[in-house]
């Protein structure tokens, strides 16, 4: 088939066969790409209209337990300076945030055993009674399902926690002995059935992936049907055992990105930060291949550089919560329009 044919049959049935979503991913000429951006936009438009979603990120901690080959705040990288932000310090983070016109907080962390059940319960508590009408999202890796269900009962709404990839060969490459894939997505299942919103996803060209690894992160997120979904390029950090491997692309990452919107119309789907590093305009042609969400940085600027996952973070700017303005403005460079209620997703 054409790849214009599988573009049409992919918008129409919402799945293709793995030789098909194959040569989409990888056989696309220049003309066959705008299509699918604009197959992805007229898919994002019929769902969501104009509306861009902004959720205000707190990267409240860069502490973590995990060892993740990629990962520049790994436990073994002994150049990261570690933060922890107190939980009052997370609340003056929300204030300024909803003050900003944010209406969802994304609290995400590494795997900080400081923030145990009881104390990040405390901080949901907190900011659910001083912004009932706000939604609260928990970034904070593999945790008990008694915890997940504490701080759903504290009030949390939604939980992002990718894949990162669902082969089990290639997750052995990028993760250390002690972490399993299995966990991983046992996790993401507790989660969906908590009633957390689930966002989960994966890195593009992370060292050793290949197309049909690919396939088969999205044959997983099929069987999950998340209501969020976060992928962005992987970005080599100089601390970690892949530095000099190369980075992902950013326009592979844009194709996937129209591939999701067309697989999973009502999906919630980010223009990420790592997006927006690889790329000057990265968000903005993020947002043209069909995302719909962006996550600006809430976090003190005293702490901003130090949440280092990659090489060459932005941490000022349009990225940052502070210049909503910009923001604002790029956006509508682009056509779209900032909305700053809860955004909730359409997926049930
Ligand atoms: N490049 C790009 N993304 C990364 N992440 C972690 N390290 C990197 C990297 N080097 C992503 C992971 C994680 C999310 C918070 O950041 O997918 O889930």
């Amino acid at each position: 088939m054409t790849s214009r044919g599988l573009i049409q049959k992919l918008e129409k049935e919402r799945d293709l066969t793995n030789a098909g979503l194959v040569q989409l991913i990888q056989g696309l000429t220049p003309d066959d790409e705008k299509e699918l951006f604009a197959r992805a936009r007229a898919v994002r438009e019929a769902e969501y209209g104009k509306a861009v979603y902004v959720r205000g990120l707190i990267e409240f901690t860069n502490i973590c337990q995990n060892d993740c080959y990629y990962c520049g705040i790994r436990k073994s990288n002994t150049k990261a300076e570690r933060y922890r932000l107190t939980p009052d310090e997370i609340l003056c983070c929300v204030r300024e945030g909803y003050r900003l016109g944010f209406r969802t907080f994304v609290l995400q962390g590494g795997e900080d055993p400081w923030y145990t059940k009881e104390r990040l319960a405390a901080v949901i508590h907190s900011i659910k009674k001083e912004f009932p009408s706000c939604a609260v999202t928990l970034s904070v890796g593999e945790r008990t399902r008694e915890e997940y269900m504490c701080w759903r009962e504290a009030g949390a709404d939604r939980y992002l926690l990718r894949h990162e990839t669902a082969d089990e060969s290639h997750y052995r490459r990028l993760h250390p002995e002690d972490m399993s894939l299995r966990s991983r997505m046992e996790c993401l299942y507790t989660l969906r059935d908590l009633g957390y919103q689930t966002g989960a996803g994966f890195m593009v060209g992370s060292p050793g992936q290949t197309v049909d690894n690919l396939v088969s992160d999205l044959r997983f997120l099929q069987q999950l049907r998340p209501h969020m979904i976060g992928i962005g390029p992987y970005l080599s950090h100089p601390d970690t055992p892949f530095a000099g491997e190369p980075d992902g692309s950013c326009r592979l990452t844009l194709i996937l990105l129209a591939v999701l919107r067309l697989m999973f119309p009502g999906v919630l789907l980010p223009a990420t930060t790592a997006l927006g590093t690889i790329a000057p305009d990265g968000r903005e042609r993020g947002l043209l291949a069909g995302a719909n969400v962006l996550m600006p940085n809430l976090s003190p600027e005293s702490v901003r550089t130090k949440y280092e996952l990659y090489h060459d973070k932005i941490h000022t700017g349009a990225e940052s919560a502070m210049h909503l303005d910009e923001l604002r403005r790029r956006v509508e460079s682009v056509g779209y329009c900032i909305v700053t209620d809860r955004g909730d997703s359409r997926i049930g």
